[in-house]
């Protein structure tokens, strides 16, 4: 049956979010209802209500998730009622050029519950896809990704973005590797991610830079093995002292600014490699002296979700938890409930928290 939940909306542009009565289809072939157990606020949940991703709105929140199978339409064999999993915005399809190509983590064309969860009979834009900042959501079967249910919820909710993003932007798109100097601009929680990922890689310098202290404090726990307050003195010449005059050889731009990637393209040694993972708002620009592209060599990349393959690394990601080699834990600044995530949202741009999550 068709069933009604409390969730958090975003009626419109800059908005504070309310709690809404939201519709939820049963699903259909292919798709789930998952029980959301947690869901952490990300900053893409910000820039969604900002309108800074697209103008779909009303959007409903939320996208870094675990939870509970409640029940799953005709076809679905992935998963079944009961199964534990953390929500995927990377169902790949198995069929597009770059599947084909052997790339299902580059996949083009990753699926969305196909139905559309709707309030008040207007049609929801779920974030990323998943919308979970809600009492139960509606996905693809695809986007449950079933782990061991010995992993907390709040903890395992937060590899389904901002900690799989940062992790994977070490260690799959910066290739990071042992002996390797990194450095990561921007300690919030996919910072850090890339930071314990770049720990975990074996990487032997890790320089944290961000604005607020609080944050290069945190960084440090995470396995940054020096840091700097960006708003003390050049940053790139700062990260050229601690690398032998050199650069690092791996950077990566959490911020999502045009001058934090500058710094992070200035701060690389020749040849290296910079890994933009913030989300830029669509009116940004950068200017760059071409031959500084060219001279420099090396590559600079996006990275989009990690570029995760989630069957693959999701449950990989909770047994390193388990065994105690990678501490989510310390991820999550404060668990709240649905009525808080607003509040959050202040918290994040005061960076009084790394991660607050949403616990039902
Ligand atoms: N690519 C992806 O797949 C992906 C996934 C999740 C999030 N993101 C993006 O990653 C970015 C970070 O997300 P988050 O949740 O960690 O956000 P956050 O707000 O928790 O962290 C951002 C950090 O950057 C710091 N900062 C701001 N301006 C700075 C500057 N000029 N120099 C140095 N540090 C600065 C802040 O103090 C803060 O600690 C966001 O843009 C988010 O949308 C990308
Ligand atoms: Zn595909
Ligand atoms: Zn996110």
């Amino acid at each position: 049956m068709p069933q009604q939940v409390r969730a958090v909306v975003a009626k419109a542009k800059g908005e504070p979010v309310s709690i809404e009565m939201i519709d939820i289809p049963d699903p259909g072939p292919g798709e789930a209802v998952v029980k959301i157990l947690a869901c952490g606020v990300c900053h893409t949940d910000l820039h969604y209500r900002e309108g800074a991703i697209n103008d779909d709105f009303p959007f409903l929140l939320g996208h870094e998730a675990s939870g509970t199978v409640e029940s799953v339409g005709e076809g679905v064999t992935s998963v079944e009622p009961g199964d534990f999993v953390i929500l995927n915005w990377r169902a790949v399809c198995g069929d597009c050029r770059s599947c084909n190509r052997g790339n299902p983590h580059l996949c083009f064309n990753t699926h969305n519950a196909t139905q559309k969860m709707t309030l008040d009979g207007q049609e929801l834009s779920p974030a990323l896809g998943i919308g979970a900042f809600a009492e139960k959501t509606l996905v693809a079967a695809g986007q449950c990704t079933k782990v061991s249910a010995d992993a907390k919820p709040e903890v395992a909710g937060l590899i389904g973005c901002g900690v799989m993003a940062g992790l994977g932007a070490s260690m799959n798109t910066g290739g990071v590797s042992r002996g390797d100097s990194v450095a990561v601009f921007g300690c919030g929680g996919v910072g850090d991610a890339a930071i314990a990922g770049a720990r975990l890689a074996g990487a032997s310098t890790i320089i944290a830079v961000d604005l607020d202290d609080k944050k290069l404090e945190w960084a440090k726990e995470f396995g940054a093995t020096h840091t700097i307050n960006a708003t003390s003195g050049d940053v790139v010449e700062q990260i050229q002292a601690l690398t032998d005059g050199n650069g690092v050889d791996v950077a990566i731009e959490a911020v999502g600014l045009p001058q934090t990637y500058k710094q992070a393209f200035y701060a690389r040694d020749l040849a290296g490699t910079v890994v933009l993972v913030g989300v830029p708002n669509p009116e940004m620009t950068i200017e760059l002296p071409l031959i500084d592209v060219f001279g420099r060599g090396g590559s600079l990349k996006s990275s989009w979700y990690g570029d995760c393959l989630p069957s693959r690394d999701f449950p990989m990601l909770i047994d390193l938890y388990l065994q105690g080699r990678l501490d989510l834990d310390r991820f999550v600044t404060e668990t709240i409930s649905l009525e808080d995530v607003e509040q959050a949202f202040h918290a994040m741009e005061a960076g009084d928290v790394l991660r607050s999550v949403v616990v039902l």
